[in-house]
This record gives structure tokens, C-alpha cells and sequence, in this order.
């Protein structure tokens, strides 16, 4: 018996597009996108409303390539310091190189303190970078103890002051990335984009869980739809999306922009092209395994080129087990990635999998 290996483009998600496209034609309905819409964010331009979200560690320069050659519209760099920059920082600095096959790129800055923002902001923009993106989002007790990330969401007039200088230092576009809020008894994710809005942002993104959860919990979405009610800028919605059916249903449910994608995009770039070939009414591609095994490879030439290999190879390892996740022995051939050292072990341990694979005939 032979078993497909489709992920989640079966039966089911195609009634799913089509019910979706149908409801797009009324008028109570209007989608964020249509084949051969433009969005923009500022005057810059997008191809598809779909975004690869900022992950510190994952989101360099080489995924970002990869994840828009699948199709995903702009992507966001992991977080860069503020502090780092101004401190003329070697490593700080290497994480703003932008190759032009990924353009648009947002390069991501964080940091509390307005003038050092605004004064990061410039040289982000003297690097290249399309947009620079904020972040108020991230959970990590090293950033929200010195006031940074999240913890801004506690703070909003400095918010908006740090906003506010940004957009007045650079010409590009600012925008910003923001949770449900601080706890439960503190969801003002509203009042922080309206905020942003104000400062001259020109889109947000709202990730629906507050910061006490961290990544816990569901992320909730009604929250991208009061924030998509309040402000008229464009809203991207994140949390939670990892398939095809998930993308669509958070369109749907929050009247979002577009969708900004993270762990469901991390070992799984073809996600980006299932869902704008789903917006643009066309078949879902279907991934195979040999599609998954060959990209493994060809991640980590890409990623060896850009880092050297040591440190390609020990990255590559959580990469590797992400893109065979959910596939027959992946928990077992984890374990071996995470033991190989070079290009070469990397490939072999990839020509096993492979064999194991056919003997199980997964496809
Ligand atoms: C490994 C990892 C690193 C992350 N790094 C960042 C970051 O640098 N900046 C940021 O704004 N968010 C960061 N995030 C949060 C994601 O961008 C996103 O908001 C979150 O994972 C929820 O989206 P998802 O459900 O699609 O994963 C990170 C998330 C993960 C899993």
C-alpha cells in the first residue's frame, strides 16, 4: 500500500476555498485580496497579503529568501537591537544584510528609548531595508525587565512617542507588531494600534495572545477584529496559523489585511504558496516528501554559504527536524540531526531518511 503524504489539502479545505471565494463575490464580504491586487503598506508593495513573521533565530536572511520564493509577500528579519546598533556591534549589524531576492523586507528594531530608535531607524534605512517594524510583542523576562517588547503595551504614551520619532526620523514605512496586551486584565491592543495609527504608522500586526501566556493557549483572534475595526491602516493578523483552512478562516473571522505567518511557516515554506494559490482560486499545490527532503538540502547550502558551516550545520538541525515534523520516524531522525557536524553528515543522514521513507512507501 502505498500511503500519500499530503498535508491538509484534502476534500475538505477545497469546499472550504470555494465557500470562501463564493462569499468573497458579495458585497457584506470584500476580501483583502484578489488575483492581481496590490496591497501596500506606505508606498511599498505587495504581491500577496501573506507575511514571514520576525523569529529571533529563524527568520535570517536565507529563510526569508526561501519563504518568498514560496510566495509569502514580505518578510520580517529577526529582532534587532536598538542598542546593538548604536554600539556598533558586529553581530547586530551582519543581521541587516538583505539579499534582493527577498525583497520587500522589513527589518524588525526593538528597544525603549525613543531617540535611539529613531536614530537605529536611520541606519536600517541607510542598510536598504523597505520597512522597519517595532516590537511590542516579544515576551522574553531579559526584554520586558528592561521595559522593551511587550512590556510597552503597559507604557502606551511612551509607545506612541517611540512611534511617533521613528516615523519622523525615516522615510520608509514604520510599523508594528503588538499582542492581545500585557495580561487578561490588561487587553489594550486597541488602544495600541489607534496609538500607532495617531504616531503615523502605516500597518500593525496584532498577535492575539496577551504576554502572561507567552505561546500558551490559543491566540485569540477577536481581538485582530476589534484592532481591524478601530484603526483604517492595514492590519495583519497572527496566531495559530497552520494550514490552509486556518489561514483562510482567520481572514474570514477577523476581516484581517493579510495573515503573518510564524511557527506554522518554520519548516514549512510551501504553506505560503498553498495559501496564495487558495486566495487566487487556483488547485492547492500538494507538497511530497521528496519536495521536503531535497528543500532540507537545499536550506542548508543556503544557510552554509551565508554563515559558514559550524554554525549553518548546527542551525540546520532544528530546520531539518522541522521540515520532516509529523512525518513517519521523524522523531527518531531528529535525534540524529541533531548529532551531524557537517554538509556532508547533514546529506547522509538525509539519504537514510530517504530509504527508511520508501521502505514505509510514504510518498
Ligand atoms: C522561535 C520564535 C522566535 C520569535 N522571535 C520573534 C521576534 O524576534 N520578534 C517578534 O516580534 N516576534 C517573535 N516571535 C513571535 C512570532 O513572530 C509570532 O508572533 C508568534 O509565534 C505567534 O505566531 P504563530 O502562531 O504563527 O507562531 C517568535 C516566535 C518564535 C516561535
Amino acid at each position: 500500500m502505498c500511503i500519500p503524504f499530503c498535508g491538509d489539502v484534502g476534500y475538505e479545505v477545497r469546499v472550504f476555498v470555494k465557500i470562501y471565494l463564493m462569499r468573497a463575490g458579495r458585497k457584506s464580504f470584500r476580501p483583502c485580496f484578489y488575483p492581481g491586487d496590490i496591497m501596500r503598506i506606505g508606498n511599498i508593495k505587495l504581491d500577496a497579503p501573506l507575511v514571514l513573521a520576525p523569529m529571533a533565530g529563524i527568520s535570517d536572511l536565507p529563510y526569508r529568501v526561501i519563504c518568498r520564493q514560496f510566495g509569502c509577500g514580505l518578510t520580517v528579519s529577526e529582532m534587532v537591537s536598538a542598542k546593538g546598533l548604536l554600539y556598533n556591534n558586529e553581530k547586530t549589524f551582519a543581521m541587516l544584510q538583505i539579499d534582493p531576492a527577498e525583497r520587500p523586507t522589513a527589518i524588525q528594531l526593538f528597544g525603549s528609548v525613543p531617540e535611539e530608535l529613531a536614530e537605529a531607524a536611520k541606519i536600517v534605512e541607510d542598510r536598504g531595508a523597505d520597512i522597519i517594524d517595532f516590537n511590542m510583542g516579544c515576551p522574553v523576562p531579559k526584554v520586558v525587565n528592561n521595559g522593551e517588547g511587550s512590556a510597552l503595551m503597559k507604557t502606551p504614551e511612551l509607545s506612541g512617542k517611540i512611534l511617533a520619532t521613528m516615523v519622523k526620523a525615516v522615510k520608509i514605512p514604520v510599523t508594528v507588531k503588538f499582542r492581545a496586551g500585557w495580561d487578561e486584565e490588561h487587553r489594550n491592543a486597541e488602544e495600541i494600534a489607534r496609538i500607532a495609527e495617531d504616531a503615523g504608522v502605516a500597518a500593525v500586526a496584532v498577535h492575539g495572545r496577551t504576554r502572561n501566556q507567552f505561546y500558551m493557549g490559543n491566540a485569540d483572534w477577536s481581538i485582530i477584529r476589534q484592532v481591524k475595526e478601530a484603526v483604517s491602516i492595514p492590519v495583519f493578523g497572527n496566531g495559530d496559523v497552520f494550514s490552509v483552512k486556518d489561514g483562510l478562516r482567520m481572514f474570514e473571522e477577523t476581516r484581517c489585511d493579510g495573515l503573518m505567518l510564524a511557527r506554522g511557516a518554520y519548516g514549512n515554506p510551501w504553506l505560503f504558496a498553498q495559501l496564495r494559490a487558495a486566495l487566487e482560486g487556483k488547485e492547492i499545490p500538494v507538497v511530497t516528501v521528496e519536495e521536503k527532503l531535497l528543500q532540507i538540502m537545499k536550506h542548508a547550502r543556503a544557510l552554509v554559504d551565508f554563515k559558514g558551516e559550524p554554525v549553518a550545520i548546527r542551525e540546520m538541525r532544528s530546520h531539518a527536524s522541522a521540515y520532516i515534523k509529523g512525518l513517519p520516524g521523524a522523531s527518531g531522525y531528529r535525534e540524529k540531526f541533531h548529532k551531524a557536524e557537517t554538509l556532508e553528515e547533514l546529506g547522509e543522514i538525509v539519504d537514510r531518511y530517504r530509504e527508511f521513507l520508501k521502505g514505509m512507501q510514504v510518498q
